[in-house]
């Protein structure tokens, strides 16, 4: 029995050449593909439509977190008609609009029929309603948005937006954008008639890492990321720009840095390749922080400063966690003025409300082989233990913020990564909660997230048994798989949910971020290791399901086909068969 059928619902014209026998229909929540019945020829729905109306959140992605009513009038569009109208129209709102109409034109495109003079024109308003206009992003940024769309009498669709700011009316662009469809048995863009949708995230912090040293990676692979967070309403870019490996940053005052660590004279990141992807992610709702690690990952390019030690010690098991080794002497005093002229440099560039500075994974083994270090300590009557050492990494920290500080101007929040300084006997003295974020990556279930919670801490998890997405690979310095195999599939990612992870002291995790390290990835496969895994993550923060990766499943198969659309090259999770039989193929189903 059917229970529910689109037939008679759409305004619709009629198929002029008809190209398939398929029609879908709406049971039970589910698309069911049915043939279609001669004489019913115009009533066929297409896929992308039946999909829209027939589950309850639409095939939105994240799904929308407040009031989601679409009706299942479905009208066609005339894409050469979108006019946008905004009192405040700042260049980030133009930026935005273009995007967004680009990406509907690309998708008109693909009609073999060009005429579309039976579409309508759509208007679209935006409000903003916070008194002063921000063009920064930050984790205070009240990203939520409301989306009307009705039809006027004129015979437009008017879609209206309203935001507090640009953030929240450039994530309203993208969900319309996923509300038009591309209807492929009338080559027509459509969209539903009436709409109302409100929205706005769970998390603050939802981030995506790079790294750009073990591999260098192109601007445009940078840029494509950049899309891809946009299309899923991930807003935190994370830089790893330097490491042990290379020296790709370009510093203005410092360039012999660069120079000596690029691994070729083209793979170094200008200031003008820096300026660009922060615009163009600017424009994405996205903001870019560096990550400046120290003292340990620096190598490649500090070979004339005479500040860096160990540099590619070998047996290097014994000095870092791989090779290259190379960790700062940090009782040189001049080492600081190098430091103070890097951070100038990116505070100018990256004008980031938090800093990055790293902080993992030091080797106290490579300080305590160090004459001069350790002679430094044994003058200021420090032993040689552990404590001492982190007490001598402690005091690095505190003089590298002090020099991050006279840079920025005033305080600003330091991540630093999980580490022997952020143990519970060292953290208290050194990082204190209210000028460090600590992100953790190390397993969802270490003691340390509940110690850290307690002791007041604010997290950002990025726990690599759920979102280090370069694992599940050959090893690279051994035989056998990589460190942190097996591969994670996006169901975990999704499942990784900080409620889960962080109970009731969830309201300090700011976020999670999915990382990327690129040791065996470069710009030829960025894409497919990043998407659509990343996604996943998205709608975790976004939305916080109360329900598993099964009951997006259907949705997400729908989202990863956004992303190829706009130029991403997201891995296929399944059989187009899946996509196109809802819920059919995994086990146990919802
Ligand atoms: C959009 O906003 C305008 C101006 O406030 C209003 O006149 C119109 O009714 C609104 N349309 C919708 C669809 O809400
Ligand atoms: C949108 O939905 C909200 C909540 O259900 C309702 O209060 C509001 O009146 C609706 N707006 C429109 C334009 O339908
Ligand atoms: C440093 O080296 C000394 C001498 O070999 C040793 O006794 C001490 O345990 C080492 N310290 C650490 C933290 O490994």
């Amino acid at each position: 029995m059917r229970l529910l059928t689109l037939l008679g619902l759409f305004c619709i014209d009629y198929i002029s050449a008809f190209s398939s026998p398929w029609s879908w229909e709406c049971e039970n929540h589910k698309c069911i593909k049915k043939e279609i019945r001669k004489g019913e020829e115009n009533d066929a729905v297409c896929l992308e439509a039946c999909q829209m109306f027939c589950s309850k959140t639409s095939g939105l992605w994240p799904k929308p977190t407040g009031t989601v009513d679409i009706s299942s009038h479905i009208v066609p569009l005339d894409p050469a008609r979108i006019e946008v109208n905004s009192r405040k129209a700042g260049s980030l709102i133009n930026k935005a609009v273009k995007s967004f109409k680009e990406d509907i034109i690309s998708r008109a495109a693909t009609t073999r029929d060009s005429s579309e003079r039976d579409g309508k024109p759509l208007s679209i308003s935006i409000f903003l309603t916070e008194p002063q206009e921000t063009d920064k992003l930050t984790m205070e940024t009240d990203e939520s948005y409301h989306l009307v769309i009705s039809p006027d009498e004129k015979g437009k669709l008017e879609v209206n937006i309203t935001a507090p700011n640009f953030f929240g009316s450039r994530h309203a662009l993208e969900t319309l954008g996923q509300l038009i469809i591309y209807d492929d048995l009338r080559n027509k863009l459509m969209a539903p008639s009436n709409v109302n949708i409100s929205d706005k995230p769970a998390y603050p912090y939802r981030g995506i890492l790079l790294d750009t040293s073990r591999n260098y990676i192109s601007v445009d692979t940078i840029k494509k990321t950049i899309n891809g967070m946009a299309a899923s309403k991930l807003n935190y870019f994370h830089w790893h720009i330097t490491d042990s490996h290379s020296f790709p940053y370009v510093s203005k005052s410092r360039p012999e840095l660069s120079l000596y660590g690029a691994y070729s004279p083209k793979k170094v990141y200008t200031e003008r390749d820096i300026d660009e992807i922060i615009d163009f992610a600017k424009s994405r709702g996205v903001r870019v922080i560096p990550e400046f690690d120290a003292p340990a990952h620096v190598g490649e390019g500090w070979q004339k400063t005479g500040y860096v030690i160990c540099l590619n010690a070998q047996p290097w098991g014994s000095y870092c966690v791989e090779p290259p080794c190379g960790q700062f002497d940090v009782t040189k005093d001049g080492l600081y003025d190098v430091l103070e002229d890097i951070y100038g440099d990116m505070v100018e560039q990256f004008d980031p409300d938090i800093f990055h500075m790293g902080g993992d994974e030091v080797h106290f083994t490579c300080w305590n082989n160090t004459k001069s270090i350790t002679d430094w300590m044994t003058e200021r009557g420090w032993g040689r233990e552990e404590a001492d050492f982190a007490k001598l990494w402690g005091y690095f920290q505190d003089k590298a913020a002090d020099r991050l500080f006279r840079k920025t101007g005033k305080n600003i929040p330091i991540i630093m990564w999980t580490s022997t300084l952020t143990k519970k006997e060292h953290i208290t003295k050194y990082l204190p909660k209210d000028k460090y974020i600590i992100q953790i990556w190390t397993t969802g279930s270490d003691p340390q997230i509940d110690e850290l919670l307690t002791g007041g801490y604010k997290l950002i998890l990025s726990n690599y048994d759920a979102l280090y997405l370069d694992c599940g690979f050959a090893g690279w310095v051994t035989d056998g798989n990589n460190w942190c195999s097996p591969y994670i599939g996006w169901q975990k990612v999704y499942d990784n949910n900080p409620r889960k992870i962080a109970g009731s002291r969830v309201n300090q995790v700011l976020g999670s971020e999915a990382a990327l390290w690129t040791e065996q990835v470069d710009s030829t496969a960025v894409d497919s290791r990043l998407w659509p895994r990343a996604a996943a993550m998205a709608e975790t923060l976004w939305s916080d399901p109360q329900t598993s990766w099964r009951e997006a499943e259907s949705r997400l198969l729908i989202h990863r086909e956004r992303l190829v659309r706009r130029g991403i090259n997201a891995d296929a999770l399944e059989p187009e068969w899946c996509l196109q039989n809802e819920n059919e193929c995994p086990i146990d189903k919802v």
